[in-house]
């Protein structure tokens, strides 16, 4: 494999598009990625001084990805649409169509990958469940539940889906518009656990605005222009999201901790949070931790803290953990290995 990290970017991501079953994407990229032309190249110049871990903590394959989604989705090439799915699905020509839009439209898609992805995949509310249900067996309380990252807020209705574990059973109101299902192993999860959620909120740096047709595009164009049940998942979501009226409010996560996450009592608070992490600064990060450690020696008893967070395991792009930790204490644990989409739980 090239030593390039932006060419290894693109052939790692390759590979894993393939293995979760996005044929199309998996072979745009190995074009790409065995034959960037200049153009495609200057769209990647932000990371050309980078680091492999900054080029990979930067998913820059994705930014790429839904830039050209993006393009293909507004009809504005009408090449480049007609080379992508619904109307077509071969890579090839898809990539010689991305070729010449990447040439026409650089100014654009540069524009559209300053800003890291912000997929908002519903399904990871398939593995942040069992963690809510694990906080509330352990300590008996309702929830405050409080979202980083949250993009368009789809996660926040999190307890209106309905979910499908297989034979380790089923969770929510069968008759949800959304029905999740997810592949479990290990043992049985705490699906009978009562539950309560007195509060929910949720912020991000740029929160998505359904209700805004560019802004609703942009979330669309994360996704995988092939993978047709993801895409009829997330329409059943903006729709319970937008009839829902769900908010997100703008702010920088570590500001947001520090002011509303402190212990209350007779609540268990729950700071909770899926694929964000990577994004953050290290300063920005650092914060965070201080702010949960500090509202966390706060914590009582009857007042807990909670952390849970659906992220690549410290330090490595896999495998993608659950790991809760609660204050008082602190005490850390792992509760699950999960497939980045919510596709497997592997409950420990
Ligand atoms: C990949 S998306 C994940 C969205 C959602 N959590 C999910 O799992 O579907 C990451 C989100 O984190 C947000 N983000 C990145 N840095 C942030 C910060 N410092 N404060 C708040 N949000 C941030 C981005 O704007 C983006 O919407």
């Amino acid at each position: 494999m090239s030593n390039d990290p932006i060419l290894q970017a693109l052939a790692v991501q390759s590979r894993v598009c393939a293995s979760f079953g996005s044929a199309f994407y998996g072979g745009l990229l190995e074009r790409a990625a065995a034959d960037l032309t200049a153009d495609a190249r200057a769209l990647f110049a932000p990371w050309s001084d980078q680091s492999d871990a900054a080029v990979v903590d930067a998913a820059v394959a994705l930014r790429f990805l839904g830039a050209l989604h993006d393009l293909a989705l507004s009809g504005d090439d009408a090449a480049l649409t007609a080379a992508f799915p619904p109307s077509a699905t071969d890579p090839g020509d898809a990539w010689r169509a991305a070729c010449r839009a990447i040439a026409a439209h650089g100014p654009r898609l540069s524009a559209f990958m300053a800003h890291e992805p912000q997929t908002n995949e519903v399904r990871r509310s398939a593995c942040l469940l069992p963690g809510f249900l694990t906080i509330a067996a352990l300590t008996g309380l309702p929830l405050a539940c409080l979202e980083l990252g949250a993009s368009a807020g789809l996660n926040q209705l999190w307890r209106r889906y309905r979910y499908d574990y297989g034979e380790a059973g089923s969770w929510g109101d069968p008759a949800s518009p959304l029905a999740l299902s997810a592949v479990w192993t290990g043992t049985a999860p705490p699906l009978a656990t009562p539950i309560s959620v007195a509060a929910t909120a949720a912020c991000d740096r740029k929160p998505i605005n359904l209700a805004d047709p560019a802004q609703r595009r942009r979330l669309r164009a994360y996704l995988w222009p092939d993978q047709t049940e993801r895409i009829a998942r997330f329409d059943a979501a903006v729709a319970m999201a937008v009839a829902a009226g769900v908010a997100v409010e703008a702010a920088d996560a570590a500001d947001w901790v520090r002011v509303r996450a402190a212990p209350r009592e007779g609540l268990v608070t729950v700071v909770f949070h899926s694929i964000f992490w990577q994004y953050l600064p290290p300063a920005t990060a650092t914060a965070i931790r201080a702010a949960l450690a500090a509202h966390g020696a706060a914590a009582g008893r009857t007042a807990p803290l909670a952390w849970l967070r659906m992220e690549p395991a410290e330090g490595s792009p896999a495998p993608i953990e659950l790991r809760l930790t609660l204050w008082p204490g602190g005490e850390d644990r792992q509760l699950a290995v999960v497939q980045a989409h919510g596709a497997t739980v592997e409950w420990r």
